[in-house]
Protein backbone atom coordinates (compact mmCIF):
# COMPACT_ATOMS: atom_id res chain seq x y z
CA UNK A 1 0.00 0.00 0.00
CA UNK A 2 1.08 3.29 -0.50
CA UNK A 3 1.80 6.08 1.66
CA UNK A 4 -1.64 8.56 0.35
CA UNK A 5 -3.34 5.16 1.22
CA UNK A 6 -2.02 4.51 4.16
CA UNK A 7 -2.94 6.90 6.02
CA UNK A 8 -6.66 6.40 5.28
CA UNK A 9 -6.71 2.74 5.53
CA UNK A 10 -3.56 1.52 6.71
CA UNK A 11 -4.09 -0.73 9.79
CA UNK A 12 -7.75 -0.05 9.97
CA UNK A 13 -10.36 -2.88 9.67
CA UNK A 14 -14.27 -1.36 9.97
CA UNK A 15 -16.69 -2.12 13.11
CA UNK A 16 -17.80 -5.61 14.11
CA UNK A 17 -20.29 -5.05 15.50
CA UNK A 18 -22.43 -2.17 12.79
CA UNK A 19 -19.60 -1.84 10.05
CA UNK A 20 -18.79 1.44 11.05
CA UNK A 21 -16.35 3.29 8.46
CA UNK A 22 -14.82 4.77 11.67
CA UNK A 23 -13.38 3.22 14.64
CA UNK A 24 -16.42 3.82 17.36
CA UNK A 25 -15.09 5.88 20.17
CA UNK A 26 -14.96 3.15 22.75
CA UNK A 27 -15.47 5.08 25.84
CA UNK A 28 -14.98 2.96 28.40
CA UNK A 29 -12.40 1.71 30.95
CA UNK A 30 -13.28 -1.71 31.68
CA UNK A 31 -15.03 -4.37 29.58
CA UNK A 32 -17.43 -7.68 30.81
CA UNK A 33 -16.12 -10.99 31.38
CA UNK A 34 -17.96 -14.32 31.77
CA UNK A 35 -15.54 -15.80 33.68
CA UNK A 36 -12.42 -14.88 35.01
CA UNK A 37 -10.72 -14.21 31.63
CA UNK A 38 -13.33 -15.02 29.64
CA UNK A 39 -13.07 -11.48 27.76
CA UNK A 40 -12.83 -10.70 24.08
CA UNK A 41 -9.88 -9.57 24.01
CA UNK A 42 -10.40 -6.49 26.29
CA UNK A 43 -9.96 -5.97 30.04
CA UNK A 44 -9.01 -3.24 31.07
CA UNK A 45 -8.44 0.26 29.14
CA UNK A 46 -4.67 1.59 30.62
CA UNK A 47 -4.11 -2.15 29.11
CA UNK A 48 -5.78 -1.92 25.40
CA UNK A 49 -8.97 -0.23 24.55
CA UNK A 50 -10.22 -0.29 20.75
CA UNK A 51 -10.25 3.27 19.53
CA UNK A 52 -6.64 3.61 20.73
CA UNK A 53 -5.61 0.09 18.98
CA UNK A 54 -6.93 1.29 15.50
CA UNK A 55 -4.97 4.63 15.93
CA UNK A 56 -1.76 2.41 17.21
CA UNK A 57 -2.47 0.35 14.12
CA UNK A 58 -1.94 3.04 12.03
CA UNK A 59 0.72 4.43 13.87
CA UNK A 60 2.60 1.64 12.75
CA UNK A 61 1.32 1.41 9.64
CA UNK A 62 2.57 4.97 8.18
CA UNK A 63 5.86 4.66 9.80
CA UNK A 64 6.61 1.24 7.78
CA UNK A 65 6.73 -0.33 11.69
CA UNK A 66 5.31 -3.33 12.72
CA UNK A 67 4.23 -2.00 15.95
CA UNK A 68 2.65 1.50 17.42
CA UNK A 69 1.98 2.56 21.03
CA UNK A 70 -0.14 5.83 21.59
CA UNK A 71 0.64 8.04 25.37
CA UNK A 72 -0.96 10.53 26.90
CA UNK A 73 1.79 13.03 25.15
CA UNK A 74 5.15 13.17 23.70
CA UNK A 75 6.99 13.40 26.44
CA UNK A 76 4.86 10.57 27.83
CA UNK A 77 6.05 8.56 25.07
CA UNK A 78 9.99 10.13 25.63
CA UNK A 79 9.57 8.97 29.61
CA UNK A 80 9.09 5.39 28.16
CA UNK A 81 11.79 5.02 26.06
CA UNK A 82 14.06 6.40 28.80
CA UNK A 83 12.24 3.75 31.37
CA UNK A 84 14.32 1.33 29.23
CA UNK A 85 17.31 2.56 30.38
CA UNK A 86 19.29 1.72 33.93
CA UNK A 87 20.89 3.75 36.43
CA UNK A 88 24.56 4.32 34.56
CA UNK A 89 23.59 4.29 31.12
CA UNK A 90 24.34 6.98 29.15
CA UNK A 91 22.55 8.42 26.39
CA UNK A 92 24.02 10.04 23.39
CA UNK A 93 21.33 13.32 22.45
CA UNK A 94 21.35 16.20 19.74
CA UNK A 95 22.33 19.32 21.59
CA UNK A 96 19.67 21.07 19.71
CA UNK A 97 16.35 19.77 20.75
CA UNK A 98 13.03 20.25 21.88
CA UNK A 99 13.13 21.50 25.90
CA UNK A 100 10.89 19.85 27.41
CA UNK A 101 12.79 16.42 26.14
CA UNK A 102 16.04 18.64 27.43
CA UNK A 103 14.13 19.19 30.67
CA UNK A 104 13.11 15.56 31.32
CA UNK A 105 16.46 14.31 30.89
CA UNK A 106 18.35 16.54 33.19
CA UNK A 107 15.79 17.26 35.46
CA UNK A 108 14.14 13.63 36.03
CA UNK A 109 16.09 11.10 35.04
CA UNK A 110 19.99 12.52 35.10
CA UNK A 111 18.37 11.90 39.11
CA UNK A 112 17.90 8.60 39.01
CA UNK A 113 21.88 8.18 37.77
CA UNK A 114 21.37 8.09 33.65
CA UNK A 115 24.25 10.14 31.88
CA UNK A 116 23.02 12.37 29.13
CA UNK A 117 25.72 13.83 26.96
CA UNK A 118 24.65 16.59 24.48
CA UNK A 119 26.14 16.98 21.20
CA UNK A 120 26.29 18.45 17.70
CA UNK A 121 25.33 15.32 15.17
CA UNK A 122 25.62 17.47 12.20
CA UNK A 123 28.96 15.28 11.21
CA UNK A 124 27.47 12.12 12.55
CA UNK A 125 30.77 10.84 13.20
CA UNK A 126 31.01 12.99 16.52
CA UNK A 127 28.71 10.36 17.43
CA UNK A 128 31.37 7.86 17.64
CA UNK A 129 33.48 10.03 19.32
CA UNK A 130 31.17 9.84 22.40
CA UNK A 131 30.15 6.10 22.42
CA UNK A 132 31.25 3.44 25.44
CA UNK A 133 30.58 0.52 26.67
CA UNK A 134 27.77 2.06 29.08
CA UNK A 135 26.21 3.77 25.86
CA UNK A 136 22.82 2.24 25.57
CA UNK A 137 20.62 5.14 23.55
CA UNK A 138 21.35 7.59 20.80
CA UNK A 139 18.45 10.22 20.68
CA UNK A 140 18.33 12.51 17.80
CA UNK A 141 16.05 15.06 16.55
CA UNK A 142 15.80 15.87 12.95
CA UNK A 143 15.12 18.39 11.68
CA UNK A 144 16.01 20.10 15.62
CA UNK A 145 14.09 22.39 17.32
CA UNK A 146 13.89 25.26 16.58
CA UNK A 147 17.38 25.41 14.77
CA UNK A 148 16.42 23.13 11.89
CA UNK A 149 19.82 21.25 11.56
CA UNK A 150 19.77 17.76 9.51
CA UNK A 151 20.83 14.45 11.35
CA UNK A 152 21.76 12.06 9.13
CA UNK A 153 19.77 9.16 10.32
CA UNK A 154 21.51 6.70 7.99
CA UNK A 155 24.62 7.55 9.34
CA UNK A 156 24.17 7.71 13.28
CA UNK A 157 21.89 3.81 12.49
CA UNK A 158 25.27 2.63 11.18
CA UNK A 159 27.28 3.66 14.25
CA UNK A 160 24.52 2.29 16.62
CA UNK A 161 24.09 -1.08 15.09
CA UNK A 162 28.49 -1.10 15.44
CA UNK A 163 27.72 -0.79 18.78
CA UNK A 164 24.83 -2.51 19.98
CA UNK A 165 23.07 0.57 21.01
CA UNK A 166 19.78 1.73 20.05
CA UNK A 167 18.70 4.55 17.96
CA UNK A 168 15.69 6.74 18.20
CA UNK A 169 14.31 9.64 16.29
CA UNK A 170 11.89 12.17 17.37
CA UNK A 171 10.01 12.69 13.83
CA UNK A 172 7.73 14.96 15.39
CA UNK A 173 8.88 18.10 12.39
CA UNK A 174 9.25 15.52 9.72
CA UNK A 175 6.41 13.27 9.94
CA UNK A 176 6.50 10.19 8.28
CA UNK A 177 4.95 12.15 4.86
CA UNK A 178 8.78 13.26 4.18
CA UNK A 179 11.20 10.80 6.10
CA UNK A 180 10.86 7.61 7.94
CA UNK A 181 13.54 6.71 10.02
CA UNK A 182 12.84 3.00 10.52
CA UNK A 183 13.72 2.70 7.01
CA UNK A 184 16.83 4.35 7.61
CA UNK A 185 17.85 2.06 9.97
CA UNK A 186 16.49 3.64 13.29
CA UNK A 187 14.89 1.24 15.74
CA UNK A 188 11.76 3.57 17.72
CA UNK A 189 10.22 6.37 16.12
CA UNK A 190 8.86 9.33 18.14
CA UNK A 191 6.02 11.73 17.54
CA UNK A 192 4.88 14.38 19.48
CA UNK A 193 1.10 13.19 17.68
CA UNK A 194 -0.07 16.67 19.21
CA UNK A 195 1.58 18.33 16.14
CA UNK A 196 1.19 17.18 12.45
CA UNK A 197 -0.50 13.90 13.22
CA UNK A 198 -3.26 15.09 15.00
CA UNK A 199 -2.56 18.40 12.64
CA UNK A 200 -6.02 20.35 14.01
CA UNK A 201 -4.21 21.95 17.76
CA UNK A 202 -7.14 19.75 19.54
CA UNK A 203 -5.32 16.84 21.36
CA UNK A 204 -2.13 16.31 22.96
CA UNK A 205 -0.66 12.89 22.37
CA UNK A 206 2.46 10.88 22.22
CA UNK A 207 3.37 8.33 20.02
CA UNK A 208 6.31 5.45 19.27
CA UNK A 209 6.57 3.09 16.57
CA UNK A 210 8.66 -0.10 16.19
CA UNK A 211 9.56 -3.13 14.10
CA UNK A 212 11.18 -5.60 16.75
CA UNK A 213 9.06 -7.83 18.32
CA UNK A 214 11.10 -7.94 21.76
CA UNK A 215 11.50 -4.02 21.76
CA UNK A 216 7.55 -3.60 20.61
CA UNK A 217 6.91 -5.81 24.29
CA UNK A 218 9.05 -4.12 26.03
CA UNK A 219 7.54 -1.01 25.59
CA UNK A 220 3.85 -2.57 25.88
CA UNK A 221 5.35 -3.52 29.10
CA UNK A 222 6.27 0.26 30.20
CA UNK A 223 3.11 1.76 28.30
CA UNK A 224 0.91 -0.97 30.45
CA UNK A 225 3.20 -0.30 33.97
CA UNK A 226 3.71 3.00 33.53
CA UNK A 227 0.00 3.94 32.14
CA UNK A 228 1.09 7.53 30.48
CA UNK A 229 -1.51 6.34 27.86
CA UNK A 230 -4.14 8.39 26.17
CA UNK A 231 -8.08 8.50 26.14
CA UNK A 232 -10.56 7.23 23.36
CA UNK A 233 -11.60 10.51 22.15
CA UNK A 234 -8.37 11.80 21.78
CA UNK A 235 -7.27 8.83 19.89
CA UNK A 236 -10.07 9.23 17.92
CA UNK A 237 -9.17 12.83 16.80
CA UNK A 238 -5.54 11.90 16.19
CA UNK A 239 -6.76 8.85 14.17
CA UNK A 240 -9.01 11.54 11.88
CA UNK A 241 -5.95 13.53 11.87
CA UNK A 242 -3.79 10.92 10.21
CA UNK A 243 -6.27 10.77 7.27
CA UNK A 244 -5.67 14.31 5.86
CA UNK A 245 -1.51 13.88 6.97
CA UNK A 246 -0.46 13.82 2.87
CA UNK A 247 -2.12 16.84 1.85
CA UNK A 248 -2.00 18.67 5.03
CA UNK A 249 1.83 18.33 4.11
CA UNK A 250 2.25 18.70 0.56
CA UNK A 251 0.63 22.21 1.48
CA UNK A 252 2.81 23.02 4.83
CA UNK A 253 6.07 22.31 2.39
CA UNK A 254 4.53 24.74 -0.41
CA UNK A 255 3.72 27.22 1.81
CA UNK A 256 6.89 26.49 4.15
CA UNK A 257 9.19 27.24 0.79
CA UNK A 258 7.77 30.65 -0.35
CA UNK A 259 7.42 31.84 3.49
CA UNK A 260 11.18 31.08 3.48
CA UNK A 261 12.02 32.47 0.39
CA UNK A 262 9.84 35.56 1.47
CA UNK A 263 11.98 35.98 4.50
CA UNK A 264 15.62 35.40 3.08
CA UNK A 265 15.16 38.18 1.08
CA UNK A 266 13.51 40.54 3.48
CA UNK A 267 16.08 43.44 4.44
CA UNK A 268 14.92 43.42 8.29
CA UNK A 269 15.83 39.51 8.80
CA UNK A 270 19.18 38.44 9.71
CA UNK A 271 19.38 34.49 9.57
CA UNK A 272 16.73 32.22 7.97
CA UNK A 273 17.05 28.53 9.10
CA UNK A 274 15.36 26.07 6.63
CA UNK A 275 17.00 22.92 5.70
CA UNK A 276 15.78 23.48 1.49
CA UNK A 277 17.86 26.38 1.01
CA UNK A 278 20.79 24.94 -0.80
CA UNK A 279 23.27 26.71 0.93
CA UNK A 280 21.93 24.87 4.53
CA UNK A 281 24.97 23.69 6.00
CA UNK A 282 22.54 20.30 5.68
CA UNK A 283 20.66 20.69 2.73
CA UNK A 284 22.48 17.33 0.86
CA UNK A 285 21.35 15.19 3.58
CA UNK A 286 18.12 16.83 4.27
CA UNK A 287 17.44 15.97 0.32
CA UNK A 288 18.77 12.40 0.44
CA UNK A 289 16.67 11.90 3.42
CA UNK A 290 13.43 14.10 3.14
CA UNK A 291 10.86 14.05 0.45
CA UNK A 292 10.71 17.50 1.06
CA UNK A 293 11.75 20.51 3.46
CA UNK A 294 8.41 20.95 5.59
CA UNK A 295 6.74 24.17 7.28
CA UNK A 296 8.85 25.03 9.68
CA UNK A 297 11.33 28.02 9.96
CA UNK A 298 13.43 29.59 12.23
CA UNK A 299 14.66 33.48 11.75
CA UNK A 300 16.23 35.88 13.76
CA UNK A 301 15.75 39.82 13.28
CA UNK A 302 18.34 42.01 11.68
CA UNK A 303 21.27 43.14 14.20
CA UNK A 304 19.69 40.11 16.08
CA UNK A 305 17.73 42.51 17.93
CA UNK A 306 15.50 41.40 20.82
CA UNK A 307 12.55 44.23 20.91
CA UNK A 308 12.40 44.27 17.02
CA UNK A 309 11.74 40.37 17.30
CA UNK A 310 9.53 40.89 20.51
CA UNK A 311 7.64 44.14 17.97
CA UNK A 312 7.47 41.94 15.01
CA UNK A 313 5.48 38.59 16.81
CA UNK A 314 3.17 40.93 18.82
CA UNK A 315 2.35 42.53 14.93
CA UNK A 316 1.44 39.77 13.57
CA UNK A 317 -2.43 39.28 13.23
CA UNK A 318 -2.57 35.44 10.80
CA UNK A 319 -0.13 34.21 12.69
CA UNK A 320 -0.96 33.00 16.30
CA UNK A 321 1.75 33.95 19.13
CA UNK A 322 1.15 30.00 21.07
CA UNK A 323 3.28 27.14 21.99
CA UNK A 324 3.07 24.17 19.61
CA UNK A 325 3.15 23.46 16.10
CA UNK A 326 2.24 20.94 12.96
CA UNK A 327 -1.50 22.46 13.35
CA UNK A 328 -3.64 23.46 9.98
CA UNK A 329 -3.24 27.38 11.53
CA UNK A 330 -0.37 28.95 11.08
CA UNK A 331 2.09 29.46 14.69
CA UNK A 332 4.84 31.84 15.42
CA UNK A 333 6.53 31.21 18.66
CA UNK A 334 9.45 32.68 20.44
CA UNK A 335 11.75 29.77 21.52
CA UNK A 336 13.76 31.62 24.68
CA UNK A 337 10.56 32.47 26.18
CA UNK A 338 8.31 29.72 25.31
CA UNK A 339 9.36 26.52 24.21
CA UNK A 340 13.28 26.23 25.27
CA UNK A 341 12.68 28.43 28.50
CA UNK A 342 13.74 25.38 30.33
CA UNK A 343 17.14 25.43 28.74
CA UNK A 344 19.63 27.66 30.42
CA UNK A 345 20.60 31.11 28.52
CA UNK A 346 24.39 29.82 27.84
CA UNK A 347 23.54 26.36 26.44
CA UNK A 348 20.77 27.40 24.27
CA UNK A 349 22.54 29.99 22.91
CA UNK A 350 25.49 27.78 22.23
CA UNK A 351 22.85 25.66 19.54
CA UNK A 352 21.72 29.46 18.40
CA UNK A 353 18.68 29.98 20.55
CA UNK A 354 19.15 33.74 20.90
CA UNK A 355 16.56 35.95 22.27
CA UNK A 356 16.03 37.43 18.47
CA UNK A 357 15.15 34.13 17.53
CA UNK A 358 11.40 33.69 15.78
CA UNK A 359 9.99 30.21 15.21
CA UNK A 360 7.00 29.86 12.80
CA UNK A 361 4.82 26.65 12.01
CA UNK A 362 3.77 27.74 8.98
CA UNK A 363 -0.13 26.50 8.26
CA UNK A 364 -1.78 25.46 5.59
CA UNK A 365 -4.31 28.79 4.86
CA UNK A 366 -3.66 30.82 1.69
CA UNK A 367 0.12 31.65 1.17
CA UNK A 368 -0.43 35.49 0.04
CA UNK A 369 -2.34 36.13 3.65
CA UNK A 370 0.61 34.72 5.47
CA UNK A 371 3.42 36.36 3.29
CA UNK A 372 1.01 39.95 3.82
CA UNK A 373 0.65 39.39 7.77
CA UNK A 374 4.39 38.80 7.62
CA UNK A 375 5.17 41.95 5.58
CA UNK A 376 3.04 44.29 7.57
CA UNK A 377 4.72 42.95 10.86
CA UNK A 378 8.36 43.44 9.77
CA UNK A 379 7.24 46.62 8.43
C1 LIG B 1 10.12 17.95 18.61
C2 LIG B 1 9.23 17.73 19.80
N1 LIG B 1 9.34 16.59 20.50
C3 LIG B 1 8.56 16.34 21.58
C4 LIG B 1 7.63 17.26 22.04
C5 LIG B 1 6.79 16.96 23.25
O1 LIG B 1 5.50 16.62 22.88
P1 LIG B 1 4.19 16.91 23.77
O2 LIG B 1 4.06 18.38 23.89
O3 LIG B 1 3.11 16.26 22.99
O4 LIG B 1 4.44 16.27 25.09
C6 LIG B 1 7.50 18.46 21.34
C7 LIG B 1 6.52 19.48 21.79
O5 LIG B 1 6.54 20.61 21.36
C8 LIG B 1 8.31 18.71 20.20
O6 LIG B 1 8.22 19.85 19.49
Amino acid sequence: MKFNTKVIHGGQEHDKAYGAVMPPIYQTSTYAQTTPGGHKGYEYSRTHNPTRNALENAFASIENGNYGLAFGSGLAAIDAIIKLLKPGDEVISTNDLYGGSFRLFTKIFQDFGIKFHFIGMQEASNIETFVNKNTKLIWVETPTNPMMNIIDIKAASKIAKANNILLAVDNTFATPYLQKPLDLGADIVMHSATKYLGGHSDAVMGALIVKDKDLANRLYFIQNASGAICGPQDSFLVLRGIKTLHVRMQRHCENGKAIAEFLVKHPKIENVYWPGFVNHPNHEIAKSQMKDFGGMISFTTKGNNYEEAIKTIENLKVFTLAESLGGVESLCGHPASMTHASIPKEEREKTGVVDSLIRLSVGIEDIEDLIVDLKQALG
